[in-house]
């Protein structure tokens, strides 16, 4: 919304949320949360043409348009507990748009949604006596943490999908006219509002394949000597491949992939689709494989005990640049650790806020140090869980002295110099490459 408000000076942005402290943070000078370039874009547009504010009810009968970005949680209760989406958020939104307003609006579904979400919106809004009418609108978003700014700048393209109806056409062209205002006509992609939910979905579940495929392979050259950056080296130089997306890693994490892919399986249980559910969940079933493999690796190589060794985590956010933490593996591996009595130290430029809350439930054995050097003086173990650039410039030579003796890295993220630890005295693992060990 900050980027509309941006391009789109000729337009009103409102963004309504019921969390008042979160409404104050928007107003204030430290924003909720950490993304490269957003604090310069609230304070080019706020009091302008960018609003923060609680009062949804005169928001809702001003706007037009309104964006539902409303939180799809996984479902934690009842039938598809685990996998469905919980859309009671996304219902009492669409309840309250109707109660609030006094003529016809489009309403765009921003948050992602199981396909065809937008029937059960649409019945809801319009059976109605007020004589106004709702049109539904899908628009995804594809932005990824971290480079938000840049992609909603530079899209590789905008989705918008609607009913193929009069009324339809005409809503999807004042979404259409909005991202016009800065984005390349060619990259405004149109579509059937079915197409739209479900591409989103169908987007996330190729990108976390992608991973979970190349960490696959990653167990296989960990046993043949095979590397796996020259593997994904040579197959991404294949342009029907391509070179995105193929980074080994500890595995994948973040708010969107597992519970989108879950949400694709129960749809497809839900249409009897069993052979295309058990597809998709295999991709999250090799990426909860990956993580555990390397707690397990960890412990095997430590001499098969971590209890009472001081192992330092470089890094607790899901991907550099970003202080969130949800579905982060550093959180899997912290616990695995923690239940093998290790004492953990996790240090983060950013995320360690959410770091405590994650691992609240641990009442001893885990320390928070935003410093790196001091979280691994006297540590057994370094295991580097995030990207951040920070943790390739270090002077390891130092850490080292620092450390307990035999001292070991485990790279998650193959970010480091590994040939030039080892010969500084390291014991090094990487993720798909053979292990660099002194004994
Ligand atoms: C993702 C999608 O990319 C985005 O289009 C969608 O709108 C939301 O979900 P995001 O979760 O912010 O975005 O981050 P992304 O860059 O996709 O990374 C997800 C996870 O995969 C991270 O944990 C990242 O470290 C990991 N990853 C990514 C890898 O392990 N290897 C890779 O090659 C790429």
């Amino acid at each position: 919304m900050a980027m509309i408000a941006y391009k789109c000076p000729q337009h009103k942005v409102v963004v309504v949320d019921i969390d008042k402290e979160k409404i104050r943070a928007w107003n204030g000078s430290n924003l909720p949360i950490f993304e490269p370039g957003l604090d310069e874009l609230v304070k080019k547009t706020r009091g302008k043409n960018l609003f923060f504010s609680t009062d949804t009810e005169s928001a809702i009968r001003e706007a037009q348009i309104i964006f539902v970005s409303v939180n799809t949680p996984t479902k934690t209760f009842g039938q598809g507990a685990g996998r469905a989406a919980d859309l009671q958020y996304w219902e009492k939104t669409a309840r309250q748009i109707l109660a609030c307003s006094r003529d016809s609006k489009v309403v765009v579904e921003k948050s992602t949604l199981p396909v065809r979400t937008a029937y059960a919106m649409e019945r809801i809004l319009n059976e109605n006596s007020k004589g106004v009418h709702f049109e539904v609108v899908s628009n995804p978003e594809f932005l990824a943490e971290g480079t938000a700014v840049r992609d909603l700048e530079f899209p590789d393209r905008v989705l918008i999908g609607s009913k193929e109806t009069e009324e339809g056409f005409r809503a999807r062209k004042e979404v259409v006219d909005i991202y016009l205002n800065w984005v390349p006509r060619e990259r405004i992609l149109e579509s059937s509002v079915w197409s739209s939910e479900l591409s989103k979905l169908t987007a996330n579940a190729f990108l976390a394949q992608r991973i979970s495929s190349i960490n696959s392979i990653s167990a296989l050259c960990e046993k043949t000597e095979a590397d796996v950056d020259q593997v994904s080296g040579a197959i991404g130089m294949d342009a029907r491949i391509g070179p995105k997306f193929l980074k080994a890693s500890v595995g994948f994490g973040g708010s969107c992939f597992k519970k989108d892919i879950l949400n694709l399986v129960y749809i497809c249980e839900s249409y009897g689709l069993e052979k295309v559910a058990r597809y998709w969940e295999s991709v999250v079933e090799i990426n909860d494989w990956q993580e555990n493999r390397f707690v397990q690796n960890m412990l095997v190589n430590m001499f098969n005990t971590v209890a009472g060794k001081k192992i330092a985590l470089f890094g607790f956010a899901f991907k550099a640049n970003t202080g969130d933490t949800r579905e982060s593996p550093a959180i899997y591996v912290a616990q695995g650790l923690l239940a093998e009595q290790a004492e953990v130290a996790i240090t983060d430029p950013k995320a360690l806020k959410n770091a405590r809350k994650d691992l609240k439930d641990f009442k001893k054995g885990v320390t928070f140090e935003p410093d790196p050097y001091k979280a691994a003086k006297g540590a057994h173990a370094i295991a580097v869980l995030t990207e951040w650039d920070i943790y390739k410039g270090l002077d390891y030579k130092r850490i080292l002295k620092s450390m307990v003796q035999p001292a070991f890295i485990f790279d998650g993220r193959n970010i480091l110099d590994h040939n030039r630890l080892y010969e500084m005295g390291f014991s090094v693992f990487a993720i798909g490459k053979a292990p660099l060990r002194h004994f």
